[in-house]
């Protein structure tokens, strides 16, 4: 049983004097608002068709004003899009926000650029667009952002992030709850300042090294509770934050399991009480309430702040058991004689770089042919002592951690990632391959990170084509 692995890394601790800590709200609790599903325009045995919608709206947040909030087909956040992998996805992309936004899928293997919805897939204020693509990746939790650089943080800020799900055959026959919205849930993890009449203000909370606020904003609901009954619960919990890492854990130390990560559903389970997400990494953990009964609550907490009370309801029988083998892996050998790929985080506030240079969208900042297997090295020179971790995220892949300062990667970094924490100080060793051709970026999650310029772009590309 692995526990606290996270806690116990002592760079995971260190926090600049910028930290913002969480704080205890005040405001009664509330029903947790789980982003409903977005439901098809139209669907065929082939093919599925989707219309999100980027906008404005008000939000009620608080006792009082409501707050201006943005979000994809609703005020805040948006409906969860689920992607069967093979389907053919048609998605009519609409921008009704004051401003150009782009559709980036975090997480999605899709071709080229303009379907990845990076900074060069621009989508301009009253504009329609229509983007296809088909998924050949696991089942997993992913999630849509904007993504218009340099004002991704913003925009993530004002709402702009909404949680997807691709599900596979694999994952289906897991026995593994699935029933969305019930036992099934997503958990958005953000956090807001809120300022004079209930309003978010990023210019006044403005910080180069990411913004940050008191309030916790889980699924967009402030102080939140879910009813949940005896039975096992599966939560897949995306860190959505600028800036914040996650230091979760629950009442009474409640061991749980978790068996996905970024990318996708993990080869084993793996047992914790303690889980540490940065910006962008996504777990999926199931929790077992079968020792509780009608009237407790059990409360998942971030250090020391509850950020979700479950109410336990009926007792209602569970016996599913989770396997000690979820799913195989594949595991590409490197490609022979190609050279160890270096990347540098360097830096803090507006010196943040990534190998020395700031982004330039023009630049091609690497090369890596479709299919090869690559050793990269990430490093973040930040110091040891008062440094920040660096969410190092890729598009375009899922890659596999293969070491931390030349030891074992955790326990739960066995699965696809697309993002993961480089703590100051270290070298994480990825194995990265690309399926499809396109230019894609890679950066830090640090969303204000990203929009200061530690971020570049990669070219992958197919000799054939
Ligand atoms: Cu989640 Cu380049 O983004
Ligand atoms: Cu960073």
């Amino acid at each position: 049983v692995y526990t606290d692995y996270f806690f116990d890394e002592p760079a995971y601790n260190t926090h600049d004097g910028g930290y913002v800590p969480l704080e205890r709200m005040k405001v009664p609790e509330q029903r947790l608002n789980v982003p409903p599903l977005l439901k098809p325009d139209r669907e065929t045995e082939t093919d599925i068709y989707y219309t999100l919608v980027a906008k404005a709206g008000e939000t009620q947040l608080l006792p009082g004003l409501p707050t201006k909030t943005w979000g994809y087909n609703t005020s805040l956040l948006g409906k969860t899009p689920v992607f069967k992998k093979g389907k053919h996805i048609h998605i009519t992309l609409k921008n009704e926000l004051p401003e150009l936004t782009t559709f980036h899928w975090h997480g999605l293997n899709v071709s080229g650029p303009i379907v990845d919805g990076g900074c060069h897939a621009p989508v301009y204020p009253g504009e329609t667009k229509q983007i296809d693509f088909t998924l050949d990746q696991p089942a997993a939790t992913t999630w849509l952002h904007a993504h218009p650089c340099p004002s991704t943080a913003e925009q993530v800020w004002h709402g702009l992030a909404a949680m997807t799900i691709i599900q596979d055959d694999v994952e289906a026959k897991l026995p593994f709850p699935r029933h969305y919205g019930v036992d099934d849930i997503p958990l958005v993890l953000q956090d807001r300042r809120f300022h004079e009449n209930n309003q978010w203000d990023y210019r006044a909370d403005y910080d180069p090294d990411g913004v940050q606020g008191p309030t916790a904003l889980i699924d967009g609901t402030v102080n939140p509770y879910f009813d949940v009954t005896t039975q096992k619960v599966r939560l897949r919990i995306l860190d959505g934050a600028n800036r914040r890492e996650w230091r979760l854990h629950f009442s009474d130390d409640l061991t749980f399991t978790q068996i996905a990560s970024d990318g996708g559903i993990l080869p084993a389970p793996v047992k914790l009480t303690k889980l540490m997400l940065t910006c962008a990494e996504r777990a999926e953990i199931i929790v077992d309430f079968g020792n509780y009964h009608n009237g407790d609550v059990v409360t998942l907490y971030s250090d020391d702040v509850p950020i979700v009370h479950f109410r336990i309801g009926d007792y209602q029988p569970d016996n599913t058991v989770i396997p000690d083998h979820l799913v195989d892996i594949p595991n590409p050998e490197p490609t022979p004689n190609l050279p160890i790929k270096k990347v540098v985080m360097s830096g803090m506030d507006e010196e943040v770089m990534l190998d020395g240079k700031k982004f330039d969208m023009q630049r091609i900042d690497a090369k890596q042919k479709v299919g090869d297997v690559a050793i990269w090295d990430i490093t973040n020179t930040n110091d040891m002592t008062g440094g920040m971790v660096h969410p190092f995220h890729m598009h375009g892949c899922q890659f596999l951690v293969l070491s931390r300062n030349g030891h074992e990667p955790y326990p739960n970094e066995h699965g696809f990632k697309d993002t993961v924490g480089v703590n100051p100080g270290e070298t994480v060793r990825i194995k990265v391959w690309f399926n499809l051709p396109g230019v894609y970026m890679y950066h830090c999650h640090i969303i204000e990170h990203e929009d200061g310029g530690m971020m570049a772009q990669i070219e992958a590309f197919d000799p054939e084509h």
